[in-house]
């Protein structure tokens, strides 16, 4: 298995030997690495045990830390079997994505997870039920202490960890730390530490950090998160908080206005049409030109947000498009439409044969039909440098899936939204809702996009403006927008 994977990056030394040292509190403690790669954990500590299922890199482990005792196999199938309990837990999980993270060791992984209260979906990364069920392996008063990728500030399936580990122990701190752990992996890494196994705590303690620095301690300087509010204020998430305490004041002092929308009541936000094979469905006019196709079985589309104008989509972008012989044409049969003879020669053609074979067209009846082909008023950018752009449809094009499709909601003013769009407020917002992609992009899903605050015009004039550009710029500092 590739290195992405099987989530095998190992750690820098000096970060294993900081984690080491903030779980270790005797001599004799009993020291567990759930994923141990090459031991570079447990070498640090003689009373240690390190699972890892990759055959060789236990090998490296065993040879790397001759006093440790190394499984090698699924940590979870151990974990089932194993009545061993430990004083503290150190390391580095795998960030296997839900895609791979698949089968009988995620069917395990998610069922003891829901024995010890932590219920995950379907769509969960591999750390974060391997936190859960290291957790559990751990005696009355123990402590962990572990690299985590920083999703944990904002995924989903990071919430019902962080509720398990609040339910579970007397302290919980999270480090957030803005220079990159691993300077070659595009996601950036935080630190947790918990301690006191056992117990339960209201608060989390977060302590956000401009680089790595070594200690024997975690930090101590922390601000503290209450439970509640990161549950009811912040839809459970920890980004916000990386915020200072005026900022996240000022945005929710707008956010609870009754004059405030979010856009999901405006709008709803969808995904555009999956053509499966768009090379074939998107024809230059050029193309549709030589294969003689009908122009009620063309619709003018949207491929991507790099081609997308600022503010509104005219007549006049897409006969700019026409003249350059984009591929702008989006080939839209209807079901049950009599296929002229021309277009039956493009389905037929080589093209056309190829296209057939694709995922998307062999599971749909009949394959040349794209579905969900709808015109929105809208077009929203999901993936972003500086900020997501909101531009009008005044072209009745439609749009594929790289783009949010916005439709009204009935008696909604369209005008007034893009209006909104335009304020720092909205942008902020998009950041505090959105998610840090790596590469310094900003990603914003569909349920993330509903959730962006609209502004009312009077809400924007009395903002403080310089704090409000402050708070973008501080998360732009997080996502490494600009970093070059
Ligand atoms: C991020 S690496 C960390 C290795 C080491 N703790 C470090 O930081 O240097 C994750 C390790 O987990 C291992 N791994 C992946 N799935 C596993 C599983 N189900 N059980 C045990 N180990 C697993 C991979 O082979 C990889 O070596």
């Amino acid at each position: 298995m590739a290195a992405k994977e099987s989530g095998a990056f190992y750690t820098p030394d000096p970060v294993a030997a900081t984690l080491v040292r903030w779980a270790v509190r005797n001599s004799n403690d009993r020291l567990l690495d759930p994923s141990c790669g090459d031991g570079r954990f447990i070498s640090r500590h003689p009373e240690s045990t390190g699972v890892e299922r990759n055959e060789e890199a236990a090998r490296a482990a065993r040879q790397r830390a001759p006093s440790a005792v190394v499984h090698q196999g699924d940590f979870f199938e151990w974990a089932e079997q194993s009545t061993e309990r430990f004083d503290c837990a150190a390391g580095n999980p795998p960030f296997i994505r839900y895609q791979t993270f698949a089968g009988d060791v995620r069917r395990r992984a998610l069922r003891l997870c829901d024995e010890f209260g932590a219920t995950f979906s379907g769509l969960t990364a591999s750390w974060a039920p391997f936190l859960v069920v290291t957790a559990s392996l751990l005696r009355p008063g123990g402590r962990m202490a572990f690299v985590v990728p920083a999703s944990i500030g904002h995924a989903p399936h990071a919430a019902p960890l962080i509720d398990y580990l609040v339910a579970n122990f007397d302290a919980v701190r999270i480090v957030p730390i803005r220079e990159k752990l691993f300077p070659h992996l595009s996601e950036d890494c935080w630190l947790l530490f918990a301690e006191g196994f056992g117990g339960s705590s209201r608060d989390i303690h977060f302590a956000p950090m401009e680089r790595f620095r070594e200690g024997d301690i975690p930090p101590r300087v922390a601000e503290l998160v209450p439970v509640d509010e990161w549950r009811g204020l912040w839809n459970r998430r920890l980004r916000p908080y990386l915020l200072k305490d005026s900022q996240r004041a000022t945005y929710q002092a707008v956010a609870k206005r009754p004059d405030t929308l979010r856009l999901g009541i405006a709008a709803s936000v969808g995904i555009g049409y999956v053509s499966g094979a768009n090379e074939f469905f998107h024809l230059r006019p050029s193309e549709a030109k030589h294969w003689r196709i009908p122009a009620e079985f063309l619709h003018p589309t949207v491929r991507n947000g790099r081609v997308l104008p600022p503010r509104a989509l005219t007549a006049r972008t897409i006969n700019d498009w026409h003249r350059s012989d984009e591929p702008m044409l989006l080939l839209c049969i209807p079901k049950n439409a009599d296929v002229p003879r021309t277009v039956s020669h493009y389905l037929d053609s080589p093209q056309g044969q190829k296209a057939r074979q694709t995922y998307k067209c062999r599971n749909r009846n009949p394959w040349y039909c794209v579905p969900d082909v709808r015109v929105p008023e809208f077009f929203l950018t999901y993936m972003s440098g500086i900020a997501p752009s909101l531009v009008r449809n005044e072209a009745a094009a439609t749009c594929t899936n790289a783009l949010h499709a916005v439709h009204l909601h009935n008696g909604r003013d369209g005008g007034a939204l893009l209006d909104a769009w335009d304020s720092t407020y909205v942008q902020l917002s998009c950041e505090i809702e959105g998610h840090a992609l790596g590469g310094g992009m900003l990603k914003l899903e569909p349920g993330e996009a509903a959730r962006v605050v609209l502004p009312s015009p009077e809400a924007t004039s009395c903002l403080d403006e310089t704090a409000i550009e402050g708070a973008v710029s501080t998360l732009r500092s997080w996502r490494h927008y600009g970093a070059g």
